[in-house]
């Protein structure tokens, strides 16, 4: 389905990102895997079925996205598609709340989207290509979270840059959706149990059962759910679909 097809997937060392890359490779694309961390991302690069390259990329920093993606460009011809799923999350009550808990959280979650957004929607303009977004908001991108205002103000803001990137680019035949993940079942997920479970004297399982009981569809979800629907907004059968935000949480979040 995506042969020919070159795709760039941020954050794509671990989780969601990695689930993305190996499925698109699965579907013969060549999938370019970045991560800021390389080693997370050679890993990936070496489970990924089909052709595969492997970057060290920090999506905050704009030089290293300019760079990046110029050298897959350079190596591959062209990209068509870009996965902009990097992203952090810390947890904390408002008051306790610090200016660089706040300050990283916007500047993974919010500047990474608009700068590698940018560069891709530059160089799809400037090759002709319709190329495909899609960018990882967050079931907390609908709705606030407790323990979460940062992390959610950082994704309700990816809901915004994507309608507006979509609206802007529609008439070159770019596309730019956003996916809303809910519980998935990933490092990140881990490190919040962990924290969650401190600040509300909790146990983790305690904090895990609240998780599911809050999923009508009665299970974690998993990476590879996510996955399935990017796929589907990168590939054909959304062509009429742009500045979309689509829940994948189980039914969590039903609007
Ligand atoms: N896990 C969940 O429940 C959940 C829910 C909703 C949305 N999300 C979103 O899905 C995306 C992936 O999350 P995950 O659960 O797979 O997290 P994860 O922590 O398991 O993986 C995230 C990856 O991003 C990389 N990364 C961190 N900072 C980076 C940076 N500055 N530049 C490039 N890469 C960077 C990490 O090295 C890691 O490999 C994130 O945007 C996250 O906010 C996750």
């Amino acid at each position: 389905m995506f042969k020919g097809k070159v795709v760039i997937v941020t954050g794509a060392g671990n989780g969601i990102g990695k689930s993305i890359a190996k499925k698109f490779s699965e579907m013969d694309a060549i999938v370019c895997v970045t991560d800021i961390n390389v080693d997370s991302a050679k890993k990936t690069s070496i489970e990924c079925k089909n052709k595969s390259f492997y970057f060290k990329l920090d999506v905050t920093n704009k030089n290293e996205v300019k760079k990046t993606f110029n050298e897959i460009s350079t190596i591959t011809g062209n990209y068509h598609i870009l996965i902009a799923n990097a992203g952090v999350s810390t947890m904390n009550t408002i008051e306790n709340l610090s200016e660089d808990e706040w300050d990283h959280n916007f500047n993974v979650n919010t500047k990474g989207v608009f700068l590698t957004n940018q560069e891709a929607i530059v160089q799809f303009k400037k090759n002709k290509i319709e190329g495909r977004i899609v960018n990882t908001a967050s079931l907390a991108a609908k709705v606030g979270a407790p323990l979460l205002s940062h992390y959610s103000a950082s994704k309700f803001a990816v809901i915004g840059f994507t309608q507006s990137a979509a609206r802007e680019t529609a008439k070159y035949g770019i596309r730019i959706n956003a996916v809303c993940p809910g519980f998935v079942k990933t490092s990140m997920q881990d490190r919040e149990i962990e924290w969650e479970s401190k600040i509300r004297s909790m146990t983790k399982n305690e904090v895990l059962e609240e998780y599911i009981a809050q999923t009508p569809l009665g299970r974690l979800e998993k990476p590879e759910d996510v996955a399935k629907v990017v796929l589907f907004l990168a590939g054909s059968d959304s062509d009429f679909m742009t500045g979309q935000a689509i829940n994948v949480t189980g039914g969590v979040y039903m609007t």
